[in-house]
């Protein structure tokens, strides 16, 4: 399957699927997003695929966040449409894969970059990443789970502080907080899950595949389509409008909370 924004891989068992958008800090715009879910399905539908690994192309970003120039025009129905069809195609269908997935994070995962790294069974990080959900600095909240998963990997409190400051985390943070298993230096980020990725093909499919299934189970809660409403309403802000505006005019926003 070709795509423009995602490169896929297989060997030994092993698929990794890279974020492919460097120029823009592999940001998840629509079609990245679409790509992104046929990648990971077809992965999944194929028998010889135990384990996959998703990663960002360079060495600066895993995803720096939802593509907010794609989005900055957006009215409430489509803002809220934005997280129910992403949580959809995406997000919760990486959570409830049968497959195995690792996000190794290289570097930036913010937003919708961290959301997706948290949708994923755990995470590995490269020493140099920085984590963090900074939509409230756009005017906006997480709407692809980051208000869900976020408290349930690291806790109430913490995932407060982070959403409310808009503020980044380090890889070595991150590790304290338990939101990544391990943080390993750049260049041997791929091949550390690969070897993650080994130790899990040793053990039965299908038994891992029902591990997931009550894993989940025990977080499962109506807090998805409460945050799809509030981020779809964000949209109807003035601050939405400055939040994203000052974004893409390189300037910071002045904030009315209208
Ligand atoms: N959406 C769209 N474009 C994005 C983006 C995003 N989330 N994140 C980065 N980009 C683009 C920038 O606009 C820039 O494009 P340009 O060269 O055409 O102007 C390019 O990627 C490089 O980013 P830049 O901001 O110049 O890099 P930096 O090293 O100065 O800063 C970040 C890196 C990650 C701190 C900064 O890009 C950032 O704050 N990004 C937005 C993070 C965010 O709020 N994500 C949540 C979205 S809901």
């Amino acid at each position: 399957m070709a795509h423009e924004n995602v490169i896929t891989t297989t060997q030994a068992g092993i698929g990794i699927v890279t974020i492919n958008r460097p120029t823009k800090l592999n940001a998840l715009n629509r079609a990245t997003i679409l790509e992104l879910s046929e990648a990971i399905t077809a992965l999944d539908d194929d028998a010889a695929t135990r384990v996959i690994i998703v990663t960002g192309s360079g060495e600066k970003a895993f995803v720096a966040g939802a593509d907010i120039a794609e989005f900055s025009e957006f009215n409430v129905e489509e803002g809220e449409q934005l997280a129910s069809l992403g949580q959809q195609l995406l997000f919760d269908m990486v959570q409830n894969l049968a497959t195995p997935v690792i996000a190794a994070i290289n570097g930036f995962a913010l937003g919708g970059g961290l959301e997706l790294a948290m949708a994923a069974h755990f995470r590995v990080a490269s020493d140099n990443a920085k984590m963090g959900l900074p939509e409230v600095s756009l005017g906006l909240i997480p709407g692809y789970g980051g208000t869900q998963r976020l408290p349930q990997l690291i806790g109430k409190g913490r995932a407060m502080e982070m959403i409310m400051t808009a503020a980044m985390i380090t890889a070595d943070e991150a590790k304290a907080y338990g939101l990544v298993n391990h943080v390993v230096p750049q260049p041997e980020l791929i091949d550390f899950c690969k070897g993650i990725a080994a130790k899990i093909m040793k053990n039965s499919p299908i038994a891992i595949t029902k591990a997931i299934t009550a894993i989940n189970a025990s977080f499962t809660s109506s807090g998805f389509a409460t945050e799809i409403t509030g981020f779809g309403e964000s949209f109807g802000t003035d601050d939405f409008k400055e939040g994203t505006t000052a974004f893409i005019e390189k300037r910071k926003a002045l904030f009315t909370g209208r």
